[in-house]
């Protein structure tokens, strides 16, 4: 047998199905070998009390994406893929955002050439369609789909962005049609508004009037009306960073009539709640996400949600937006109103270590759930499987040495986002990757950064390939 190029020695080997020992053997960026006593390689990674997972796949980060309001998402795909990078993921799924009047393929170009030359891990995009002409519906958005664009975002709020419901049930019907993932972000606009207004002229204005304005009901609502136009136009789709019962009661109800919803949550929903927004002075705006996050009692569903399978995939939303600054969530100064917040938070590098911490470590979900859920269900969710997503002979090489003892406090300076604050500060987690793999080569090691920027290559996304949705 050829020396591998590379062998990771003497790991747990965790799938999203199996625990079990074994080296890993890679050459030409691919596994090549699983088993017991492989020969040695050119390179030996040892990985001995250490678990070998397969890279993450971020299914929902904001890098670059331009905005419309004068704020800037902090991170580029540099400083958002080598901040990925650390958090063990190897593949990120960020967003061309179509603007209104702007053609979808221009949309295309210009996030292609904000990627250029800047990744060090791999990279595929979604679509977000805003202006679905007939042209963008019978042309465009096929071509693309066939291309290897294959998932869009569905905002049904967000006045730039938002969709009616014509809109909506013709998008999913070329999602049918042509084999793409939609993804909703289901919150009642117009609710949304006027609870905003009422808040605004009752001088309501600080950041946690964020939470009074997008209640739970807002998302229900819009959660079951998503659901609907699903079932009419007879399509799968994914809702996405649901934060909390009412959501996931009406998910649970459709898949329980065999509907194929499925179901997207993040960090931000199992680990802050509203009294975060309550923190004094300003302080509250950087936990400021939509939909916002709820209390205690919606953490646990969340949990409940994700050990029994009802949420498929755990996302970051990574959408970075500094603090001290006007082009984030000071946007309009030290008092920017609530409704003028930049939304999201950052979480990119922790997305790994806050599932595995407060999941593994705290029994609430096994280790193959969590690898399912960060890994191999985002890579089926988006047509990269087993390319990616996959511990298995012939998958590219990314691979997560992970230390399941690892402590580390997360702190905002020693992350490496480009943004200026974490909504973790001084959380304690256990478990972190210490060696990160990415087609063979080592791009995090020894706690530094080892690749290049440029590295991380464009993937084509196939056909959405999910199981139907199990029923708990
Ligand atoms: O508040 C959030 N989630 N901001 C990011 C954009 C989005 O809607 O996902
Ligand atoms: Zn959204
Ligand atoms: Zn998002």
């Amino acid at each position: 047998m050829t020396r591998f190029e590379t062998i990771i020695r003497g790991g747990t080997v965790v799938t999203a199905s199996d625990t079990f020992k074994a080296d890993v053997g890679i050459s030409e960026g691919k596994i090549q070998a699983i088993g017991r006593n492989l020969p040695d390689g050119e390179q030996v990674i040892d990985a001995k009390g250490r678990l070998v997972l397969p890279g993450g796949v971020d299914g929902h980060c904001h890098l670059d994406q331009p905005t419309g309001d004068g704020s800037q998402c902090a991170d580029d795909f540099y400083t958002g893929t080598v901040a990925a990078a650390f958090g063990g993921t190897t593949t990120v799924i960020p967003f061309a955002c179509q603007f209104r009047g702007m053609p979808m393929q221009a949309a295309v170009d210009d996030y292609h050439r904000r990627a250029q030359g800047k990744a060090v891990i791999d990279y595929a995009f979604h679509l977000i369609v805003s202006d679905p002409t007939e042209a963008l519906l019978k042309v465009d958005l096929p071509r693309l789909i066939g291309e290897g664009y294959t998932s869009f975002k569905i905002y049904m709020t967000y006045d730039d962005m938002k969709l009616n419901d014509k809109q909506v049930v013709q998008l999913l019907s070329v999602a049918r049609q042509h084999g793409a993932m939609a993804m909703i972000h289901a919150e009642n606009s117009d609710l949304i508004a006027w609870l905003t207004d009422t808040l605004l002229e009752q001088g309501k204005t600080e950041p946690r009037y964020h939470a009074a304005a997008r209640p739970m009901l807002v998302e229900r609502e819009a959660t079951h009306r998503a659901i609907t136009f699903a079932e009419l136009a007879d399509v799968p789709i994914l809702i996405v960073h649901v934060s909390g019962r009412e959501a996931v009661e009406q998910i649970h109800w459709a898949q329980g009539r065999g509907m194929r919803i499925y179901a997207e949550t993040c960090p931000q929903y199992i680990t802050l709640t509203e009294e975060d927004l309550a923190k004094p002075g300003f302080e509250g705006a950087k936990c400021i996400c939509s939909p916002p996050p709820r209390n205690k009692a919606n953490q646990s569903v969340i949990w409940d949600g994700l050990d029994s399978g009802l949420f498929h995939i755990f996302s970051s939303d990574h959408a970075p937006f500094r603090y001290q600054s006007e082009t984030g969530k000071m946007l309009k100064g030290e008092s920017t109103p609530f409704n003028w917040i930049p939304n999201g938070v950052p979480g990119i590098e922790t997305r790994l270590p806050i599932l595995f911490s407060e999941g593994v470590k705290k029994g609430r979900i096994s280790l193959n759930k969590f690898v399912e859920l960060v890994s191999t269900n985002p890579a089926k969710m988006y047509g990269l499987h087993p390319r990616k997503g996959a511990i298995a002979v012939g998958s590219d090489a990314d691979v997560v040495v992970f230390d399941p003892d690892l402590r580390r406090v997360i702190r905002s300076d020693k992350l490496h986002h480009n943004v200026d604050y974490t909504p973790y500060e001084g959380m304690v987690v256990d478990g972190w990757p210490v060696t990160v793999l990415s087609r063979g080569q080592v791009v995090i090691g020894d706690g530094k950064l080892m690749a290049a920027a440029g590295q991380g290559q464009f993937l084509p996304c196939g056909r959405p390939e999910m199981a139907r949705p199990k029923v708990a």
